[in-house]
């Protein structure tokens, strides 16, 4: 597994993370021991990085990667929590809490469930509009004095509020959706990253299972998350579906999956992403990294670009409701 530098005076990770959300719920129920499989299965392919957040089955997704890592593999994993995200006893979102005292309580209770001294990477999953950005870094940056965090992450941050965090501490990483079909930050947020010298964790690089050659069945499964995707509804499945069949003819020729293709494509997009492999099973796992063997050339770009120009997806990211709250859909 090739190794990349996070961030210009970052540590060296797999050029690829895990994204483990999957294994704790959002996408229907998942099986705790194929989870753990494919965590170890990761490990065994040279993926250090193992992303989770404190939210993710509301603390299940740490104790299951505790467990996966039992038995001395923790010092294997790089591991990035992100925090703040709130949800009540109906999972409802809640909104975000950055003020902080909270960054330090919820870091207490990670490494608790995590079973470890210390988070490699610590990040607020969204910038909480109520609290000055640079207290919450100011937090983080307080634990990193204190040995409980390694480095700083930030998760869907525009490009200002990338350097307003940046001047408190060195931010290692940004974690934003990028893909084929979420190609927003390249406008400003992707050349305010190279600027600073702050490496991309990229997500939604399947744009949550649409970019693979099980859409459809992607598109039936009972998934919260998807709900909140407008690319799935009614009125945008059938036109995305036929960008995917395009992607797909197009992997086909190169002897690869739809989403072997996606992956290829945002790894082409720089030496300074990571891309998340959402994958909560070995089979998934083994078909995403089977994607780092897929070269594309200037031709295969060029034809990945007139397939799927960029904007003609049906359908935003999120819902409205849910952009209107995201700092990285705001300009500047
Ligand atoms: N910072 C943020 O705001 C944020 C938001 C979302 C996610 N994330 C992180 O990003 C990670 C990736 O999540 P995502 O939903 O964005 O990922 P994604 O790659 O867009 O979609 C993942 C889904 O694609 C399907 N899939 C089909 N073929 C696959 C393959 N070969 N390998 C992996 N998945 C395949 C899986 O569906 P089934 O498993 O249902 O078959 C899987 O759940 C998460 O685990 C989380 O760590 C971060």
């Amino acid at each position: 597994m090739q190794k990349i530098q996070l961030g210009r005076n970052g540590p060296m990770i797999s050029a690829v993370g895990l994204g483990c959300m999957g294994m704790s719920g959002g996408y229907g129920p998942a099986d705790d021991k194929e989870c753990i499989a494919t965590i170890h299965a990761a490990l065994e392919a040279g993926i250090t990085m193992l992303d989770t957040g404190d939210f993710y089955g509301m603390g299940q997704n740490e104790m299951l990667i505790r467990e996966a890592l039992k038995g001395g593999k923790r010092e294997r994993a790089f591991i990035a929590v992100k925090f703040g995200s709130m949800r009540g006893p109906d999972l409802k979102i809640l909104g975000d809490d950055g003020r902080p005292q909270a960054a330090k309580n919820f870091l207490a209770y990670s490494l608790r469930r995590l079973g470890t001294d210390y988070v490699d990477l610590y990040q607020p999953s969204r910038v909480d509009p109520d609290v000055p950005f640079e207290d919450t870094i100011g937090a983080i940056a307080d634990m990193v004095k204190a040995g409980y965090v390694r480095h700083i992450g930030v998760s869907e941050a525009s490009a200002k509020t990338l350097r307003r965090a940046h001047a408190v501490h060195p931010i290692a990483a940004l974690q934003i959706e990028y893909s084929l079909f979420s190609r927003g930050i390249e406008r400003d947020i992707l050349p305010t990253l190279r600027d600073l010298g702050i490496a991309l964790v990229a997500y939604g690089v399947l744009s949550g299972g649409l970019i693979s050659d099980g859409a459809e069945a992607a598109r039936n499964a009972a998934s919260e998350i998807r709900t909140r995707k407008p690319r799935f509804s009614a009125e945008n499945f059938a036109k995305n579906l036929a960008l995917v069949e395009a992607l797909g003819k197009i992997a086909r020729d190169k002897g690869a999956s739809t989403a072997q293709l996606a992956f290829a494509w945002v790894k082409s997009r720089g030496d300074d992403i990571v891309p998340l492999i959402g994958a909560r099973r070995r089979n998934q796992l083994g078909e995403a990294l089977g994607a780092l063997d897929v070269k594309l050339t200037p031709g295969d770009l060029a034809r990945i670009e007139q397939a799927v120009p960029e904007n003609a997806v049906a359908g935003a990211r999120y819902l409205p409701a849910v952009l209107a709250h995201m700092d990285s859909e705001h300009a500047g």
